[in-house]
């Protein structure tokens, strides 16, 4: 793992130039068809992935299987996921693809494999596409230029979360525009519409993700939170994102509250007082009645019930926390089609 990140050395801020409209896909360095940042993909392309996302959501079945019927799909996690993994898996079998689980835990990484040489033995195996979580922010980029393959990056450290933030966006504009218009994204999408993104933004690739996404289709961010999980340099991640203490303040504004985890095992410093956290932070029935009543309620998951969210929101009628694992799967089959259509065009131009 130390060689790893010793060999990484992608720090976050000078891979993803902020708010940066449009970065060319497949430049020589990163195969086409990877999503290795959320930056990387023009609001055409974001666009044209959610339309696609609907296309096969919608399509017959069996039909559907034949798409990419006898790829082979690796999802290769060095760090625990629930939704994220199963959720492209379930994906890639949706679609025909075979699918190979490789994790840290049960691998030769565990033996100290480089991260290089794991992914140029899933090549050698007939990998078309790797789907990446790993706890080093940056690993994804590093993994693509060794294998020349499309990689997904579906979690890399305090970095980025891509998928994600599409999955989000897919609930926000279903739930403010209804499921017809959720698929032309504009520039304009989300004029008017304000996210508020409280809890621990300085570990969440989650957080970053969306707060250079989001702006971008016209929404104002709020990040919320403590000094100790949110340094006022979050400000500066791009345009139309601001920052707020004070909870309540941020949830009256909010047509969204997407609340996050406070990531324990990331904590390396800072350690926060729980007690004045919830008191401060938590969002619970009161709060949500007295400042934000319409307020779509969202969570990346997964959630600590009784600390950054109380059960009776995450149950209530508020919460499309369900939904946003839904609309995972339907994203992650746009993102596996247009990975493995980019790999048979350069296959076949090869040819
Ligand atoms: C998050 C992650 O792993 O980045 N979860 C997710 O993928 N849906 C958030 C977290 O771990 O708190």
């Amino acid at each position: 793992m130390t060689t790893v990140k010793a060999a990484i050395k992608v720090s976050p801020r000078r891979s993803v130039p902020a708010a940066s409209k449009t970065i060319a896909l497949s430049t020589p360095a990163y195969p086409a068809g990877s999503l290795l940042s959320i930056a990387h993909l023009a609001v055409s392309d974001v666009s044209t992935l959610l339309a696609a996302a609907t296309r096969l959501e919608k399509e017959d079945t069996l039909k559907r299987m034949k798409r990419l019927e006898g790829r082979k799909v690796a999802l290769l996690f060095y760090e625990s996921s629930t939704r994220t993994r199963t959720s492209f898996e379930l994906a890639a079998k949706s679609l025909g693809a075979m699918t190979t689980l490789v994790s840290d835990k049960s691998s030769s990484i565990e033996k100290g494999e480089s991260l290089k040489d794991t992914g140029i033995t899933l090549r050698s195996l007939g990998a078309e596409c790797i789907i990446l979580r790993h706890p080093a922010s940056g690993a994804p980029f590093l993994l693509a230029r060794e294998t020349g393959l499309p990689v997904l990056n579906a979690g890399d450290g305090t970095h980025e979360h891509p998928s994600q933030a599409l999955l989000d966006l897919r609930t926000i504009l279903a739930h403010l525009h209804g499921a017809a218009r959720a698929n032309a994204v504009t520039e304009k999408s989300l004029a008017g519409v304000t996210v508020a993104i409280t809890g621990d933004i300085l570990h969440s690739r989650v957080a970053r993700s969306n707060a250079l996404l989001l702006p971008r289709l016209g929404a104002k961010v709020i990040l919320c939170g403590p000094t100790a999980l949110l340094p006022d340099e979050a400000a500066a991640l791009g345009e139309g994102i601001v920052i707020e203490r004070d909870f309540e303040k941020a949830l009256e504004q909010a047509n969204v509250a997407m609340m996050l985890r406070i990531q324990k095992e990331r904590l390396a410093g800072p350690q926060i007082d729980l007690e004045n956290y919830i008191a401060r932070y938590q969002l619970n029935s009161e709060r949500l009645a007295a400042c934000a009543p319409r307020a779509l309620v969202m969570h990346p998951g997964p959630m600590i019930r009784g600390l950054e969210i109380s059960s009776e929101v995450a149950d209530g009628p508020q919460s499309a926390i369900a939904e946003q694992v839904r609309h995972g799967v339907a994203v992650r089959m746009a993102l596996l089609t247009r990975a493995l259509e980019a790999r048979t065009a350069v296959a076949g131009g090869k040819a």
